[in-house]
């Protein structure tokens, strides 16, 4: 049995995969109504979701199958003070495949050491988040032609952003790929990340400054400041409106670049960008489903 509980859980060949499969989802939808047919997926959710939580459960329904579970922890049973394993011990007797959100880091770890059926980690607090970096590969891919050779820029909260953590591990694997990351000296990449890339020979710089750097980048990747993770409102507010993506910024950019971002967005991308064709990240959410369509299959072994 196969949970993902961080991206390395699957092998290059393997992701490639997932992507050819999203891409003969999007061609060919009617062949994969009926594949999870009789199957529950439980949709165990500790923490606010929208895109993650709804499209995991659209996923499961346009494969045929079923979904149950709750969108806040005040609904379940943690409230009383249970822990994650007999949770998930309990929620293997009911479902067929589990994903989990919860806000402590390396919760979907120790629920998929307890658990008899797959589990997804849908973020594991301020750590990983690995569906969202195959939404995130599944989008450069149709943008770029490839996931290699890229110049990625990524900008906002480096520190606590699980998507930036996890998107990081994946693309250093494919060669050719130079990391830009901007961001606050607050909010920076945390140090076992830069040692993991120093390891790999990954170039990458770090900066303050998204005007001096925007013209250098391939793909931009704007995340949100976490203030879920901040001890401190007053450091929030402090730091929340520091990028602010607009069309003046925009305007140093190549012709070519993508703007990405994990949504939900706060300020850091003003909306006059929307309309812009290199603005890819409602066009991203969509694909969230998809790849996740592909991964149930993969993880529940349906052909
Ligand atoms: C992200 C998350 O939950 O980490 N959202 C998502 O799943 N698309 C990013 C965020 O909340 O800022």
């Amino acid at each position: 049995m196969r949970h993902l509980i961080s991206i390395d859980d699957l092998t290059l060949s393997e992701v490639d995969e997932l992507i050819k499969t999203s891409y003969d989802i999007i061609n060919n939808p009617n062949n994969y109504r009926e594949k999870c047919k009789h199957k529950k997926l439980a949709s165990l959710f500790f923490e606010p979701s929208t895109r993650t939580r709804l499209s995991f459960e659209a996923a499961m329904l346009d494969l045929g199958g079923t979904y149950l579970g709750f969108s806040d922890s005040a609904q379940s049973s943690a409230t009383k003070g249970e822990s994650i394993a007999d949770t998930i011990r309990t929620v293997s007797l009911y479902a067929d495949i589990a994903v989990m959100r919860h806000p402590k880091e390396g919760s979907a770890l120790r629920a998929a050491e307890f658990s008899s059926i797959p589990v997804i980690n849908a973020g594991d607090g301020g750590h990983l988040h690995p569906t969202q970096t195959l939404t995130d590969l599944l989008t450069i891919h149709k943008y770029k032609g490839g996931v290699s050779g890229l110049k990625v820029g990524i900008c906002g909260d480096l520190k606590f952003g699980r998507t930036v953590h996890s998107l990081v591990d994946s693309l250093k694997n494919y060669s050719g790929n130079e990391f830009i990351f901007v961001s606050p000296n607050e909010l920076r990449v945390p140090d076992y990340i830069l040692e993991t890339l120093e390891k790999n020979n990954v170039k990458f710089s770090q900066t303050t400054n998204l005007d001096d750097t925007i013209s250098d980048m391939d793909i931009l990747y704007m995340t949100r400041v976490q203030r879920e993770r901040f001890f401190n409102e007053e450091e929030y507010i402090r730091l929340k409106d520091h990028y602010i993506l607009d069309k003046q910024k925009l305007s140093l950019a190549k012709s070519d670049l993508i703007i990405m971002h994990p949504l939900p967005r706060v300020n850091e991308i003003s909306q006059e960008i929307d309309t812009d064709p290199r603005a890819v990240y409602f066009h991203q959410a969509g694909f969230g489903k998809i790849i996740r369509m592909a991964l149930i299959m993969k993880l529940l072994e349906v052909a």
